[in-house]
């Protein structure tokens, strides 16, 4: 059975002391559920990681780094290398969130250097892509993410496809309130799965955890997370809150 996942993504929100009282709250609201093939994860700001992982350490609830630099190390000002990551205990890194590759420039070959060096590093990666609405509007939007995947992931080896999560993230439906409709997702979850399956394996294919994201929310995330495709989700603003959060881990 596919591992379910629902990762909440703070982005950059949640000073120091507010991520502590929102692990604090996501643990304790956590604590009387019996999470039997699901994950739960939590990726707060970078300065904020070692706090929460002290919070979550004995629980269910995994830590995830936002994004991390492609070099292993070096004169990079500013920037976190995976070795940072694994040393706090992470396991686990969002690669290639629209807002990274918007506003940051990522693009498919940086994303080709930072996946490499993630799974080098024994890092889990959870890989984002989807298109904009302009893509969708024309057509293209199959054309769109098919390319984003090939681009990057489709050198890997099928050994190496056990440490990676997709996350279809349509980028219209990020932070706008605007959610692809289940049919909308549970088509192109499909539709990624078969090109995993075309290219790898059918057993491979199986097996990736293929998460949404995109305005998934407490009143929205059962009819997504019923489709046969749709493993999870990455949740942006609905991880703020805890009851929120937690309400979207009990709608499996
Ligand atoms: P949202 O963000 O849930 O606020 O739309 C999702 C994401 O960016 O991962």
């Amino acid at each position: 059975m596919r591992t379910k996942i629902v990762a909440g993504n703070w982005k950059m929100n949640k000073n120091v002391q507010e991520s502590i009282k929102l692990a604090d709250e996501i643990v304790s609201e956590l604590k009387d559920l019996t999470l039997e093939h699901t994950r739960v994860l939590v990726a707060p700001p970078f300065v904020n990681i070692s706090e929460v992982v002290k919070i979550t350490e004995a629980t269910p609830v995994e830590v995830a780094a936002q994004n991390m630099h492609q070099a292993s190390s070096g004169a990079y000002t500013g920037e976190i290398a995976a070795e940072m990551l694994t040393s706090l205990g992470l396991q686990t890194v969002i690669l290639g969130h629209s807002e990274r590759r918007e506003y940051f420039g990522e693009n498919d070959a940086v994303l080709t250097e930072k996946v490499s060096t993630a799974l080098d590093h024994k890092l889990e990666v959870i890989f984002c892509f989807g298109e904009v609405l302009a893509d969708r509007k024309s057509g293209k939007h199959f054309e769109v993410v098919a390319a984003q995947l090939r681009n990057v992931l489709f050198e890997l080896s099928p050994d190496q496809w056990s440490s990676v999560v997709l996350a279809y993230e349509p980028v219209w439906a990020i932070g706008t309130g605007e959610t692809a409709s289940p049919e909308q997702a549970q088509e192109m979850h499909a539709f990624i799965r078969r090109m995993i399956a075309d290219h790898y394996t059918q057993e491979l294919a199986d097996g990736v955890s293929i998460l949404y994201g995109g305005s998934v929310k407490p009143s929205n995330a059962q009819e997504l997370f019923a489709n046969p495709d749709v493993d999870g989700g990455l949740i942006g603003g609905a991880s703020l809150q805890a009851t929120d959060f937690v309400a979207l881990v009990r709608s499996f």
